[in-house]
């Protein structure tokens, strides 16, 4: 925390200067100013080398000065595109901004690395470069330990293994074997959990790590099953983080299921298997709402009605299909995040509310990349308060023309299935439904807090 914080002090600090000299001097000296040691370097360590560092999925490494240089000018369209950092299309000119965990570089960022190639890629005084991080491969930490300090998780649940051939389509990997020993073992009484992050339990099944979801599965007296979903995790993607005041619980007997998506890589990968870390909330300190965490909206279908028609999808050669659902809120939603859903012909995907009283606001819009299957977390004062009778509608367009680049094929039909040539359309809120009196009191403390600066001008 405190590096960050002081490399964004001297970010600002040069900000300033670049800025003064900018006012006395002709805009070609300020430019000049920009170097990769004192500017340049910061700004891609912090928002870069995470991922363009030896052994990741990203193409190279953005670690030395001679690197950055030679990828100068792809690197300058990259951010003028807002294309890297990646897995961030949320729409800015409509619906929400504020998200805790958008990766996207600010304007100036932008700005400096532009200046930066555009002025020949100085390199500039090396005692002005960050220090040098270590990074660990996607399975050797848990972020939330290692960048949140929360410590090591409470339980570590590891997946049956499943080897992925060298060569074939994609894998779907369900094993029935729920895991119930694992939590019987490491729990003796009810626990609520806080979050879950996911990762890969070695290098190699990192290379073929797609996504994995797990839910929670408990038999119910009446012998029904429930529990649901406990964590879904992509590539860029490895937590789930309940908000402050809502969790789930899980009971000793209860199983753990996991559903994985695996992509060959070219040669076999023996023994594939993820790892899911749990934290949980202290012993007695129980939360106040139970969260559903992610919920599906099916664009074409409402639930109301009854009539699922999600799975009538077909989008003809060089067309387009638009899917809407609609939903009817029961219960008060808090939501505390949004993620998107569709594979290679997905356009976009928008959330819209109709209030009770009339008043329809776009939630937010969602330019489809299927690369990247982000969650987007609400800051928390940002998180949509849905009051019960909102209804929801779910809009998700798909895009079969030539001017879709992830298009692998324009003259195919595509119909509905799971693999990356077929369509799926879904949009997942993550919901914690309030009860009315305490929603009443969240949307006016809201209110006071918009219209009630902080006493300290913070
Ligand atoms: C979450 C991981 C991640 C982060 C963070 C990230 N990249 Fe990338 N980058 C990738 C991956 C994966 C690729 C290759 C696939 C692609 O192009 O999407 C890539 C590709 C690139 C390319 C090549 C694009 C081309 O022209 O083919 C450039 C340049 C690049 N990144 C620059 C950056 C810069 C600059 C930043 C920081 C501002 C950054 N990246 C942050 C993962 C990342």
């Amino acid at each position: 925390m405190s590096t960050i914080e002081g490399l964004q002090n001297i970010w600002l600090a040069r900000a300033g200067a670049v800025l003064v000299a900018a006012l006395a001097l002709p805009p070609a000296a300020s430019a000049q100013d920009v170097t990769y040691a004192g500017d340049v370097a910061h700004v891609l360590q912090e928002n870069c080398v995470r991922c363009h560092h030896p052994g990741t999925a990203a193409p190279m490494a953005l670690l030395t000065y001679e690197e950055v240089r030679r990828w100068g000018s792809r690197i300058k369209t990259a951010v003028e595109n807002r294309m890297m950092p990646p897995g961030w299309y949320i729409d800015r000119t409509v619906g929400i901004q504020d998200f805790k965990n958008d990766p996207s570089l600010s304007d100036q960022e932008i700005e400096t690395i532009v200046a930066w190639v555009d002025s020949g890629m100085p390199a500039g005084d090396p005692s002005q470069l960050p220090e040098p991080v270590e990074w660990k491969g996607d399975h050797e930490y848990w972020a939330l330990e290692d960048e949140q300090g929360w410590g090591p998780p409470d339980l570590i649940i590891t997946s049956p293994p499943f080897t992925v051939p060298a060569n074939s389509g994609d894998q779907w990997w369900e094993p029935d074997a729920a895991l119930a020993d694992v939590v019987n073992t490491q729990l003796t009484e009810g626990r609520w959990i806080r979050a879950v992050e996911t990762r890969p339990a070695d290098s190699e099944s990192g290379y073929v790590f797609h996504h994995a979801n797990t839910t929670l599965r408990r038999e119910t007296a009446d012998g029904r099953r429930s529990g649901g979903g406990l964590s879904s995790a992509a590539v860029g993607k490895r937590t789930d983080i309940y908000p402050e005041d809502a969790g789930k619980l899980i009971l000793p007997g209860d199983d753990i299921h996991f559903s994985m998506h695996l992509f060959p890589i070219g040669r076999e990968v023996v023994d594939a298997q993820i790892q899911i870390g749990v934290w949980l909330y202290p012993e007695g300190e129980d939360p106040k709402y139970t969260t559903n965490d992610e919920i599906l909206f099916n664009s074409g279908e409402s639930r109301d009605l009854g009539l699922p028609r999600y799975t009538d999808l077909l989008i003809p050669p060089h067309g387009y299909q638009m899917l809407r659902g609609n939903f009817v809120l029961e219960q008060n939603a808090r939501v505390h995040s949004i993620r998107g859903h569709m594979h290679l012909r997905g356009g976009y995907q928008m959330m819209e509310a109709i209030y009770p009283d009339g008043r329809r606001e776009v939630i937010n819009k969602i330019d489809w990349n299927h690369l990247w299957h982000t969650t987007h977390i609400y800051e928390d004062d940002a998180q949509p308060l849905l009051p019960k009778g909102t209804v929801i509608i779910a809009t998700s367009l798909l895009d079969n023309t030539a001017d879709n680049p992830s298009n692998p094929d324009p003259d195919q039909w595509v119909v509905y299935g799971r693999r990356s040539v077929s369509e799926m359309a879904h949009i997942r809120f993550g919901i914690t439904w309030i009860p009315d009196e305490d929603f009443e009191r969240m949307v006016a403390e809201r209110e006071q807090r918009r219209t009630r600066p902080a006493a300290d001008g913070s």
